[in-house]
């Protein structure tokens, strides 16, 4: 069955570049990005992979850990990092599974075989660190992932106040959120004392910098 919103991502133990790992070892308590692409040595793919490379330190400052699947073996990723790194001007840091027998695609139901019977499509999950599914995007092999905008949805899961804040259409961090249904306008004005009432289902405040 596929996984949802909310699920608990399922470990596993896979071969990737960096050794063998048990994935919820690998992230400890930090945030993860699982990541799967059709096929080492394929131009779209090749881009990937370097632009998540060099969002190394964005991701660093998320504390997420990041970690691509393929269905190539260990010995072609090898030769292909060689290549990213090369061609991307970057430094591939981050393990890539070898997932020869589709185990990891198998339980992340990456392989849509109407698309391909035998490749993996371009699956992302974001994981929180209680290990909850917390994004899903599937692209077609055709069109790379916006790495910025994975970044954009950790920054608005990882909200001070998630539970009373959401982000509105094309949010960018240093925009006002919106506050959530649940909260009473009452209430939202004793927690967020900037409030702006457009309507009384559509309120808007400044994030608020809980680390002070
Ligand atoms: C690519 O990564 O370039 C790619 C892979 C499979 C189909 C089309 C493009």
């Amino acid at each position: 069955m596929s996984l949802r919103l909310g699920d608990t991502a399922p470990n596993f133990k896979a071969k990737t570049t960096l050794g063998e790992i048990d994935f919820y070892d690998f992230l400890g308590d930090r945030w993860g990005v699982l990541f799967s692409h059709p096929a080492d040595y394929t131009p779209v793919c090749t881009t990937e992979l370097g632009r998540t490379a060099l969002l190394k330190e964005e991701f660093d400052k998320r504390n997420v850990k990041v970690l691509a699947v393929s269905v190539d073996p260990l010995d072609k990723h090898y030769g292909w990092v060689n290549d990213i790194n090369e061609t991307q001007n970057c430094f591939v840091d981050f393990p890539i599974i070898a997932d020869e027998n589709r185990e990891v695609a198998t339980l992340y139901d990456m392989i849509h075989p109407n698309a391909s019977a035998t490749a993996t499509v371009r699956s992302l999950f974001i994981i929180a660190p209680d290990k909850t599914v917390k994004l899903i995007i599937t692209y077609p092999a055709s069109t790379g992932r916006n790495f910025y905008e994975v970044l954009r949805v950790i920054d608005s899961l990882q909200l001070p106040s998630k539970h009373s804040l959401a982000t509105p259409a094309n949010w960018q961090p240093g925009e006002d959120a919106i506050v959530v249904p649940a909260v009473s306008t009452e209430d939202a004005l004793k927690k967020f004392p900037s409030l702006k009432i457009v309507k009384p289902y559509l309120r808007y405040t400044p994030v608020p910098d809980e680390n002070l």
